[in-house]
């Protein structure tokens, strides 16, 4: 494994993490104790420290998992998390960005991770009238000096959300997260820019495009109801598996595997500290490890 450091926070985190709204059983399946802790067992052998997960990835569900499966290791695992919403059931969620609202959700984060601190605590994709609330970074940052969170980030929603980003430093915020992969560039443009300027981690999130970029599926493939893609458009489906297509044929230099491939792909971009690809069992974890081995040296976070 390889390892970078979070921008302003300081932290080292492997450039490969695991991302696991899967656990949360919006990806066709849910998972069980084992399941979930043999991902995350073969993640650690492999070096990988990062764990992305969510206050909303089922009720509090993901972060049991977790905190069940890393109980005796918790000290050398970095837990990203997030707060923002109430989970009802598959799909379906409420806002609750409020500091007093914030601050349930990180104590329930905390019981279902079996940990007294957060070592990123993120707002997750929340609108801006819910970021520009002074009260709510107030209340965060007096948890930073409780030390019940470690370091604040913000998970922008859109990835051109350039207003978050340029306001990170100012509400103490340290990293950020954003969707960037090969088939979507767009945080290239202002929101990488602003992130190097303040020294700010960026977590990239759906680096494999939702599973589009490994190349496994063709135009034409539908998703199961309890799989969050079966609810966008067929059409823009298509189009992201066309394009992964072209790019396989195009780019993608031949006996390599196109997972490893993309992730390394996302990494080579000087702003970018880490990569946290959904995993939804251990040999998509050893595949996605294995994009450390593409990736080069000379990155500015490497030291
Ligand atoms: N708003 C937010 O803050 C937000 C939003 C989205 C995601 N996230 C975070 O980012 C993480 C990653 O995003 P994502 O899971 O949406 O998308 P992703 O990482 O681009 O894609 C994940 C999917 O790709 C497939 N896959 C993974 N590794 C593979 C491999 N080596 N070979 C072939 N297929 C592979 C799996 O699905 P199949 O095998 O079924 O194809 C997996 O569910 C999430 O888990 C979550 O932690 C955060």
């Amino acid at each position: 494994m390889k390892y970078r450091t979070l921008g302003k926070t300081g932290l080292r985190v492997s450039v490969v993490g695991v991302g696991t709204w899967q656990f949360g059983g919006e990806w066709g399946r849910e998972y069980s104790a084992a399941e979930a802790d043999a991902i995350l067992g073969r993640a650690k052998e492999l070096g990988i420290n990062l764990i992305d997960t969510a206050e909303c990835y089922g009720d509090h569900l993901s972060e049991s998992l977790i905190g069940q499966s890393i109980a005796g290791s918790r000290g050398d695992w970095i837990l990203a998390t997030k707060f923002g919403h109430e989970f009802h059931r598959s799909f379906e969620r409420t806002d609750r960005f409020r500091a007093e609202e914030a601050v349930r959700q990180l104590d329930l984060s905390l019981k279902a991770l079996r940990t007294d601190y957060v070592d990123l605590y993120q707002f997750h994709s929340g609108p801006d009238a819910a970021f520009d609330q002074d009260t709510l970074w107030d209340t965060l940052n007096r948890q930073v000096e409780a030390g019940k969170i470690r370091h604040l980030g913000i998970s922008i929603g859109s990835n051109r959300n350039i207003h978050q980003t340029s306001n990170a430093t100012k509400v103490g915020a340290g990293a950020i997260q954003v969707v960037y992969n090969r088939l979507d560039r767009a945080p290239e443009e202002e929101v990488f820019p602003s992130c190097a300027e303040q020294n700010l981690g960026v977590l990239a999130r759906v680096p494999l495009a939702s599973g589009f970029l490994s190349g496994k599926y063709r135009p034409g493939t539908k998703f199961e109801a309890n799989d969050v893609r079966s609810r966008r458009g067929q059409e823009d489906l298509d189009r992201q598996m066309r394009e992964a297509e072209r790019i396989r044929s195009e780019e993608v230099p031949a006996g390599v595997d196109m997972a490893a491939w993309a992730l390394a792909w996302c990494l080579k971009h000087p702003a970018v500290t880490t990569v946290i690809p959904g995993c939804k069992d251990v040999r998509q974890v050893e595949a996605n490890a294995a994009a450390v081995a593409l990736v080069e040296g000379g990155h500015p976070q490497d030291a």
